[in-house]
């Protein structure tokens, strides 16, 4: 069941993006985080160009050809299957959620190519068990071949950071020795003192359902696997050198980026 009366983190960010996909409880809490972080839009946009830059650098340079995307959003320009398919056609990606909006949009818009494979699955990341053991996933992706799981601006949604770090792990956990984790998440590393406290006035209100991490507490994520270079940065500067320039500050974007290769 669509809710329209509850905010929602993927019509929200719909919003930001310029979509149309969202409703008045999503406007609503959109321009109250962008009063307090009036970059926001270009965060959500620099955060895409992640998604691209990683999906493409996993594709082309690595020979990743499974993507498990999980909290895929709704469908906008460039999404995983799109740009791991422009350049192996053959590539497989399922897609995870647990907004049911999603998915419907996800059914009618996220068609692969007739190479490839797409599929998915109305899930919780809290619940990965579930996920692995979908018939559906298992139809789709060979747990025996490397596969990048990528969580996107999602991982923030789970506070507790030993419990987002159990839950990658468990992911992990299934896949393969030369699978990939593709991480982002917001942060307040390079936020002014200000701004932190605004942001922490909001979550005092119940206003935030975001949890900033620390360069520290993402690293804790990913421990055990080999962070590519350039390491733990802004997702804004992970591999921009092709990008226009000049690139947004860390500070305007707050959301760190990781692409790491499971030994
Ligand atoms: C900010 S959007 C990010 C979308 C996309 N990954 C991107 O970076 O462009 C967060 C997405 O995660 C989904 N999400 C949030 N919490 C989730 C959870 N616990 N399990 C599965 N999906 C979740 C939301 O429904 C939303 O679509």
């Amino acid at each position: 069941m669509v809710d329209e009366t509850r905010v929602h983190s993927a019509r929200r960010y719909n919003y930001w993006l310029g979509g149309k996909d969202n409703f008045a409880v999503d406007r609503e809490s959109g321009e109250q985080i962008a009063a307090v972080f009036p970059t926001i839009r270009t965060t959500a946009r620099e955060n895409r160009g992640f998604l691209r830059r990683a999906v493409t650098h996993l594709t082309q340079e690595a020979g990743v050809r499974q993507f498990l995307d999980i909290g895929t959003g709704l469908p906008t320009a460039d999404n995983t299957h799109e740009v791991a398919q422009r350049i192996a056609p053959g590539s497989r990606v399922v897609y995870v959620d647990n907004d049911p909006m999603v998915l419907v949009h996800a059914r009618a818009l996220l068609t692969s190519t007739p190479e490839g494979r797409t599929a998915y699955l109305e899930a919780d990341l809290r619940d990965p068990g579930k996920i692995l053991a979908d018939p559906a996933l298992r139809d789709v992706l060979d747990l025996d071949q490397p596969v990048a799981l990528m969580l996107i601006a999602v991982l923030h949604f789970i506070r507790d950071t030993d419990e987002a770090a159990g839950l990658v792990r468990t992911l992990l956990d299934a896949l393969p020795s030369g699978s990939y984790l593709v991480l982002s998440n917001g942060t307040g590393d390079f936020s002014d003192a200000e701004t932190r406290a605004r942001f922490e006035a909001m979550a005092a209100r119940g206003q935030i359902d975001a949890w900033p991490r620390t360069r520290d507490e993402v690293r804790t994520i990913a421990e055990g696997l080999e962070i590519l270079e350039p390491g733990i940065v802004a997702v804004s500067d992970w591999r921009a050198d092709d990008e226009p320039q000049p690139r947004p500050t860390p500070a305007e974007v707050s959301v760190y980026g990781l692409v790491a290769r499971k030994p």
